[in-house]
């Protein structure tokens, strides 16, 4: 008996090392595949690769405040209906004080048919039902991928992971990149590319309407314009400008007070169009403290990104945001991220550089944000910061 027991020890001794390793590893594999997958096979508690530092935790303020209370915000509202009528130049200047002060908006009454709106939700929702094989299919660790499945916010880098799984389409040039975007759900292809083709014309519809409250450009049904200016051909190359869809998964989570859905971030590009389901999460950096996005509904979250902080010199900000999570309820949402084409430069407009303000940014490019962001773990506005001028 004590032979057997000592033997018994020895083996477990001997094994246990090379046992740790391969349990960590399993751990770290799991962790890779989602939490999405995590919730289906039901846990109770959140693993410790979830857990942020207490300073990093969602419901402690930098002044360390335990506790505190929800602080919900009612962004401006643009009116997208109104936008185009005679009030135009009221609502272009709500829009200008809007990007100025909250780099954030909410767009009402923005024409898009309400079915094409929720397709977009049930199909992405359908997708994360898959079983897992099928979304792991597009699972990639390019970033330049046409399509990619994923979790947290950058999975090769995150050091802790965020309670978010998402799949990304890249939606331009459309016909190109459509055969590679999943089959599965039946509809998906179909239904994203109808989706990708209605934001991009509200995206290029507030644009001109960004252009115009900057003072780039004269109203198109001005009598006065005369001739195609710079900032006209720019606002032509928005048309052949990138386009990347994300939908965002956010399973319910046991403790939602020890991780986020998504860390704290600023949008890379000229605008995001964010499509939320009623389950609250979004909360944007307000005058320094986290405050709470209510969804509307039939509403777009429009938030001014790092690239037309460049472009406008600085007047529009592109505003720290972060994703809270819940223990009730499944959320969804899709960010439609556009800018100008991949491969060019975007600067400070000279039209908004003279003596009283003087070019704060260097050139940028999309190709030069992607290297940066495999490069390093993107902590909040270090790609901004990067291209100061000071
Ligand atoms: C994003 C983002 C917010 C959300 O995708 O960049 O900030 O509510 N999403 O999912
Ligand atoms: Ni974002």
């Amino acid at each position: 008996m004590e032979i057997r027991f000592k033997i018994r020890v020895s083996a477990t001794l001997a094994m246990s090392p090379a046992m740790a390793v391969l349990t960590t590893e399993n751990k770290e594999s799991q962790y890779q595949n989602g939490v999405k997958r995590l919730h289906e096979n039901g846990i109770s508690k959140v693993p410790n690769k979830y857990i942020l530092p207490v300073l990093e935790r969602p419901n402690i303020t930098k002044h360390q405040e335990a506790n505190v209370t929800k602080n919900n915000l009612k962004l401006p509202i643009i009116d997208f209906h109104e936008l185009q009528g005679p009030n135009r130049p009221q609502v272009l200047e709500s829009l200008a004080s809007a990007c100025e002060q909250y780099g954030f908006f909410q767009l009402v009454n923005h024409g898009i048919p309400s079915d094409v709106v929720s397709n977009m939700i049930d199909v992405g929702t359908k997708f994360f039902e898959l079983p897992f094989e099928e979304r792991a299919k597009y699972m990639s660790s390019d970033m330049r991928a046409p399509v990619r499945y994923g979790t947290s916010f950058n999975q090769n880098k995150d050091r802790v992971f965020c309670w978010r799984d998402f799949l990304k389409l890249v939606c331009h040039p459309l016909p190109d990149v459509l055969p590679h975007w999943p089959s599965s759900p039946v509809d998906m292809r179909n239904l994203a590319a109808t989706y990708a083709k209605e934001t991009k014309y509200l995206f290029l519809m507030l644009m001109e309407a960004i252009f115009e409250s900057l003072g780039l450009v004269e109203s198109s049904s001005s009598p006065a314009k005369k001739k195609t200016t710079e900032e006209d051909e720019v606002l032509k190359e928005f048309e052949d400008g990138s386009q990347l869809m994300v939908v965002n998964c956010y399973p319910p989570c046991p403790q939602p007070d020890l991780t986020l859905g998504m860390p704290p971030h600023s949008d890379y590009g000229f605008l995001t169009l964010l499509l939320q389901d009623e389950v609250e999460g979004l909360q944007i950096q307000f005058q320094d403290e986290w405050v709470t996005v209510e969804p509307i509904a039939n509403s777009f979250v429009v938030n001014v990104g790092d690239h037309l902080e460049i472009f406008s010199n600085g007047k529009y900000k592109s505003v720290l945001h972060r994703v809270l999570v819940n223990s009730r309820k499944d959320r969804i949402s899709v960010a439609s991220l556009h800018s100008l084409p991949f491969m060019r430069p975007v600067g400070p407009s000279p039209k908004l550089v003279d003596e009283l303000n003087p070019k704060r940014y260097k050139d940028t490019d999309f190709a030069s944000f992607i290297e940066y962001i495999s490069s390093r773990e993107p902590k909040k506005k270090n790609f901004l910061e990067s291209r100061k001028l000071t």
